[in-house]
């Protein structure tokens, strides 16, 4: 399809299902985009699931377990549509492991106490809702509709994380302090994990023009801080910047930035968990090479 006229039907307010025509630029762009994706629900998985162990209580263990099959769930439509495009869900792992694509910020640390994981859930998943809530409206509708059902997943993991922060919280003083030390350590990687400012040149990035982007990233930083900071604050937390204050005047947060060079330093692989997440998930690629084998055999995978 002729880029310009494509440009023109997406400024119109149209939309791009899987067997529309679409010009090879926007299909790569967003091939890459949900492959992205992927990889935060499959390691965002892998991070919680080495929790199931430690975590008290047979109600809750089923809960979390629950939520990581979920997250293998979500990872699992995003592969589809991939293949669909095009990108097999091999080459987004292999390009992740041979560092040709990298992971999100926040998924370069680990959860080191049992406290952390309800912390980390509760800010992290209404971080994604945020994002999701905003990629429901992206011009690809197949990815528009996988994001909907994600979406209710994701509400009830971070209902999940909420009652069990609630309950720690109005329980015990000390479980009330260990879960602020996860708060501590996981609001800064999340203020970040929305992007640098783009707001100068928001209109301009293609994958805005193109409609695989709707909201720029400072918009969704503060709509983030609107849902999660009266949350935390309700169950007697407290937001771990002394510059946090709501500007009546500007109508918007004012917040300390996060260190926008250490996070790209995290991003290029120095966060503490980098490597035990490259390295865990190399060792789980190359243990179920067998599995994948035997479904490209069988046809159940498309190569
Ligand atoms: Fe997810
Ligand atoms: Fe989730």
């Amino acid at each position: 399809m002729d880029a310009v006229a494509f440009q023109e039907y997406l400024d119109q307010g149209g939309t791009v299902d899987l067997n529309d025509p679409m010009p090879e630029a926007y299909k790569l762009a967003a091939s890459r985009v949900i492959g992205f994706q992927c990889l935060s629900e499959i390691v965002g998985g892998m991070m919680f699931a080495e929790w199931i162990p430690q975590t008290p209580g047979l109600l809750r263990k089923m809960m979390l377990t629950a939520k990581i099959q979920d997250e293998m769930g979500h990872a699992h439509y995003l592969l589809r549509i991939c293949e669909e495009l095009g990108l097999s869900r091999q080459q987004i792992i292999e390009d992740y492991l041979n560092g040709k694509s990298k992971l999100l910020n926040t998924f370069h640390y680990r959860i080191e106490t049992w406290h952390e994981w309800p912390a980390c859930a509760l800010v992290s998943n209404s971080a994604a809702i945020i994002q999701f809530k905003s990629l429901n409206k992206v011009s690809f509708l197949p990815y528009a509709r996988a994001i909907k059902r994600i979406m209710k997943e994701e509400s009830f993991h971070y209902h999940h994380a909420l009652n069990l922060c609630t309950q720690l919280c109005l329980t015990a003083p000390e479980h009330l302090q260990k879960v602020q030390e996860g708060i501590n350590k996981w609001w800064f990687p999340v203020l970040a994990y929305f992007g640098p400012p783009d707001t100068h040149n928001f209109e301009m990035q293609q994958n805005v023009r193109w409609g695989l982007k709707v909201d720029s990233n400072d918009s969704l930083r503060q709509q983030w801080l609107t849902k999660i900071v009266p949350v935390l604050q309700n169950i007697g937390l407290t937001i771990p910047d002394p510059k946090l204050r709501w500007d009546e005047e500007k109508q918007e947060w004012e917040f300390t930035e996060p260190d926008w060079a250490e996070v790209k330093r995290v991003i290029k692989g120095g966060g503490p968990a980098s490597k035990h997440w490259h390295e865990t998930l190399t060792r789980c690629y190359n243990d179920q090479s067998w599995v994948r084998s035997l479904a490209y055999k069988e046809g159940v995978l498309a190569s």
